[in-house]
């Protein structure tokens, strides 16, 4: 029965409890942050500017860590990177003698409540995407510590010349939007070598390698007034394994492939279409990288152009291929031709006596007339007939060696075309190594 008569008791005895807790645990602390804060944005304004004397500037100290390089967009000419960005000044209103606040060093501040600075990237192009932190770090000196992520679109000259072997060098530029040198000035956190090589923040496993951010203070002249601004260079380069494997292995690959079918004799068929097969492998690999290929209205680049004139030598070839059946057809047909005429024509000349059905029928199967004939016309009809069949053979005679010109002199070209292949593959495969060689080594 006990357990059922406290039970609503327990409540009680819990608040009796916490009550005893919050008189005994002491809250000096506590007390003093409030205090503190409540001391500091009494009279504070955020509209002036946190210095006593007007003329002199507030130093803004600024740092950026690149940490990914999420997009490159040639096309349009954009940049989109993920930055750690850091900004530190002094305001001259938010100082107090730590001693008499409990040792306290260090407070958060809404930074809704308290003056900062306008500083923009000049670079972006787009809504600059980044969590909305509230609280900025105040020491006792009045140091005024704030830090965030941004997802950042820059605009920038990205150079696709050398794709996959390029290096883009993109600037990020950092001021006041309205105030001038007298006003705010910029500085730099860390000392610009540490900055420069720093790439521990950088996720180095994307496709993007970081290679350095240089960084340059300088003063901009306008008619508004004099700008201080910072312009940090970030400068990375792509890792081109992943295309040159996908990319241009493949495209030798073919490209050897129909090196291969100089092998197969010219005045073979079989040559036509196996060249045709590769022009449409060719095509159907070509449609397929389409995407992976940066299009840039400024510059094609390089490897386009190696697709271009691969293509090309692919067409070049078959259509070698198509001329060489061609005149192999058109030879053997205007040879029929030529010597059935001729054969004709030494009929016409010498047989104007023979009548036509015998021309016609062919001399040798004229029977019925040839009974009537007598014994010598018999034997010249033989020895003409002979002479027709000598002559006929010398033609062919003469038209296999025209064709045989014509094989050897279709045989030189395949063969100069065959070593114009080798030498611009070569050009190729020599350009592409050195360029990766020269760009890799940097
Ligand atoms: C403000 O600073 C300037 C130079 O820094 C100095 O010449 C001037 O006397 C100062 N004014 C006051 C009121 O302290
Ligand atoms: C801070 O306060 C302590 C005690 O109140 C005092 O002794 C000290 O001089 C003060 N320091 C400054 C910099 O005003
Ligand atoms: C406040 O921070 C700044 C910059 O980090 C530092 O130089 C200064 O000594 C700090 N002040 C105190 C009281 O810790
Ligand atoms: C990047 O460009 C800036 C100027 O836009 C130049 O000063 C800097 O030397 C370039 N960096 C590299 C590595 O090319």
């Amino acid at each position: 029965t006990l357990p059922s008569s406290m039970a609503p008791l327990w409540p009680l005895v819990l608040v009796a409890a916490s009550g005893i807790l919050a008189i005994d645990t002491p809250h000096p602390r506590s007390s003093a942050l409030h205090h503190l804060t409540e001391k500091l944005l009494q009279k504070y304004r955020k509209e002036v500017r946190p210095v006593h004397n007007g003329t002199q500037a507030t130093t803004v100290y600024l740092d950026v860590f690149v940490r990914a390089v999420l997009d490159v967009d040639a096309q349009n000419q954009k940049l989109t990177t993920s930055v750690w960005y850091h900004e530190v000044w002094d305001d001259e209103f938010l100082s107090w003698n730590s001693s008499m606040f409990d040792e306290i060093r260090e407070i958060s501040l809404p930074l809704s409540a308290i003056w900062a600075p306008d500083i923009i990237i000049n670079e972006f192009v787009d809504l600059e995407r980044s969590p909305d932190l509230p609280y900025v770090y105040v020491n006792s000196s009045g140091t005024i510590k704030h830090s965030k992520p941004i997802q950042l679109v820059s605009a920038c000259s990205l150079e696709t010349y050398a794709f996959p072997f390029d290096i883009q060098n993109c600037s990020l530029t950092f001021n006041s939007i309205l105030h001038t040198v007298e006003d705010v000035d910029l500085a730099f956190l860390r000392s610009r070598e540490d900055m420069t090589h720093d790439q521990k923040a950088f996720l180095n496993d994307g496709e993007w390698e970081l290679l350095s951010v240089s960084s340059t203070y300088n003063i901009l002249q306008s008619s508004a007034g004099d700008f201080a601004q910072i312009q940090f260079n970030v400068v990375i380069r792509r890792r081109p394994l992943v295309y040159v494997v996908s990319l241009l292995i493949p495209s030798i690959f073919l490209m050897l492939v129909d090196l291969g079918s100089f092998y197969i004799p010219p005045t073979c068929h079989a040559r036509i279409v196996f060249k045709t097969s590769v022009l449409v492998g060719y095509t159907v690999f070509r449609l397929n990288i389409s995407d992976e290929v940066p299009k840039s209205a400024v510059t094609t680049p390089l490897i386009g152009v190696f697709f271009t004139v691969c293509m090309a030598f692919l067409v070049l070839s078959l259509s070698k291929s198509i001329l060489l059946v061609k005149f192999l057809h058109d030879e053997q047909c205007s040879r029929r031709e030529w010597t059935f005429l001729c054969l004709r024509g030494d009929t016409d000349a010498e047989g104007s006596r023979m009548d036509p059905w015998a021309q016609l029928t062919g001399v040798t199967e004229s029977p019925i007339c040839q009974e009537h004939q007598a014994q010598p016309w018999t034997l010249r009809e033989v020895w003409s007939q002979l002479q027709r069949i000598s002559s006929y053979f010398q033609t062919q005679d003469q038209a296999d060696r025209q064709e045989a010109g014509w094989l050897a002199l279709l045989e030189r070209f395949d063969r100069l075309l065959f070593q114009s292949y080798l030498v611009v593959l070569g050009f190729y495969t020599i350009t592409l190594c050195s360029l990766w060689v020269l760009w890799s080594g940097l």
